[in-house]
């Protein structure tokens, strides 16, 4: 394949991301297919036309219908709210596109096994925007886990939070309402959960607890009853027999980006955090003891694929650049390459983790993946 046609759908937060992703990957990796963005869509006329001259696409549509349809376009980024993500991926599947499709996959698990099978059937590529699995600092941490470096793991603690609903008079957003899914789990758990599905395993009992901190928020000139959970807790045990804890919040103010990720063995521990996620810790609990302690890996080329973005170390890496990564797994596996990726399949087991935590939390005891 000499070249790829790209359809957007939605340009907004994410949106801009795949916009930025699909114009760089070509320039970043060298390795791809000529990456032809063909079509974006928005919800109206005006927009998608001046998205479409913003982000270097050739045509806009307010009509999603248009893009799935269009011959031309060969994969499909999937950026909108979540409660449109499977009639637009399903969509696109049967019409024979490969799908790059945002996080979660849907709010009910109905809907992401639908979004599973449809993949399943078509034979094309669906991955999902789990963006956070492709630092250089996890695969370096994958690669750390893998040769054993902690010994056996005993306990892993991942919390992720941020401020954007902190305020209780923050705006009722799609976000509030119950067809975005739980809350804190579908928006933020899923990432932890992806973290630990790329480097730990799958859990086999969860126990959960889902908190709603404000009641309403304001919408235009009323107020509107929040229905998700924008503070969620779990508790996780791994099939391989570690333990783990997941603390996720949308409320927690002072937090802007944290995804804080330590994982304790039996000789030593490693320590991340996604606002200084070009920093790696790691404790060996070997030597004199009055020499331990935990040392900062600073990411460089040393560290693939920092190398591809810059040639010198310490000069650190963006969020958008995990999003061209991404971009170049997609192609990779497009390409029947070897890839790191989420894909639908992958996808579908976080969800059931994140259902099973909710019921958890519904009915006050342990669930079992099995
Ligand atoms: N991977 C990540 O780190 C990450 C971060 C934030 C959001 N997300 C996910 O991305 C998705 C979008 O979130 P966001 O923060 O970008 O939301 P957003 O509100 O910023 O953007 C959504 C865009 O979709 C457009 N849209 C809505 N309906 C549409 C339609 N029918 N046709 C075309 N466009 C339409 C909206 O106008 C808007 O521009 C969500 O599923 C969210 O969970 C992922």
């Amino acid at each position: 394949m000499n070249s790829i046609g790209v359809g957007l759908i939605g340009t907004g937060f994410m949106g801009k991301c795949h916009a930025l992703a699909w114009a760089n990957v070509q320039a970043v990796f060298g390795d791809t297919p000529v990456v032809r963005r063909l079509a974006l869509c928005e919800v109206d006329e005006r927009l998608a036309r001046q998205r479409a001259h913003e982000f270097g696409f050739e045509t806009a549509t307010a009509d999603w219908r248009t893009i799935v349809a269009d011959p031309a376009v060969d994969v499909v980024s999937i950026t909108t709210p979540t409660d449109l993500h499977a009639p637009m991926a399903i969509a696109a599947l049967e019409a024979g596109k490969h799908v790059w499709c945002e996080k979660p996959m849907a709010a009910a698990l109905t809907d992401a096994e639908r979004m599973a099978a449809a993949a399943r059937a078509s034979g094309k590529v669906a991955i999902l925007g789990y963006n956070y699995i492709q630092s250089p600092a996890i695969r370096y941490i994958a690669e750390r886990l893998t040769r054993g470096a902690i010994g056996p793991l005993a306990q892993f603690r991942v919390e992720m939070d941020e401020d954007f609903m902190a305020d209780p008079e923050a705006l009722f957003t799609w976000r509030c309402d119950a067809s975005s899914g739980y809350g804190a789990l579908n928006d933020f758990a899923v990432h932890p959960m992806s973290l630990i599905a790329t480097l730990i395993g799958s859990p086999s009992e969860v126990f959960g607890e889902m908190v709603k901190p404000y009641a309403d928020r304001p919408d235009g000139t009323a107020r509107r009853s929040v229905e998700t959970f924008d503070i969620a807790t779990a508790l996780l045990r791994m099939a391989g027999g570690a333990s783990g804890t997941i603390q996720v919040s949308r409320s927690a103010w002072g937090r802007k980006g944290l995804i804080r990720l330590q994982i304790f063995g039996a000789s030593g521990a490693i320590f991340f955090d996604q606002e200084r996620f070009n920093e790696v810790g790691v404790y060996l609990a070997d030597g004199p003891a009055a020499d331990q302690g935990i040392t900062t890996v600073l990411m460089g080329p040393a560290h693939p694929p920092y190398e591809q973005f810059i040639p010198a170390p310490g000069h650190q890496m963006g969020f958008n650049d995990l999003k061209i990564i991404e971009a170049h797994e997609l192609l990779n596996r497009i390409a029947g390459h070897a890839a790191l990726t989420i894909d639908f399949e992958a996808g579908l087991t976080i969800e059931r983790t994140i259902h099973a935590i909710a019921r958890s939390s519904r009915e006050g005891r342990w669930i079992s993946m099995k």
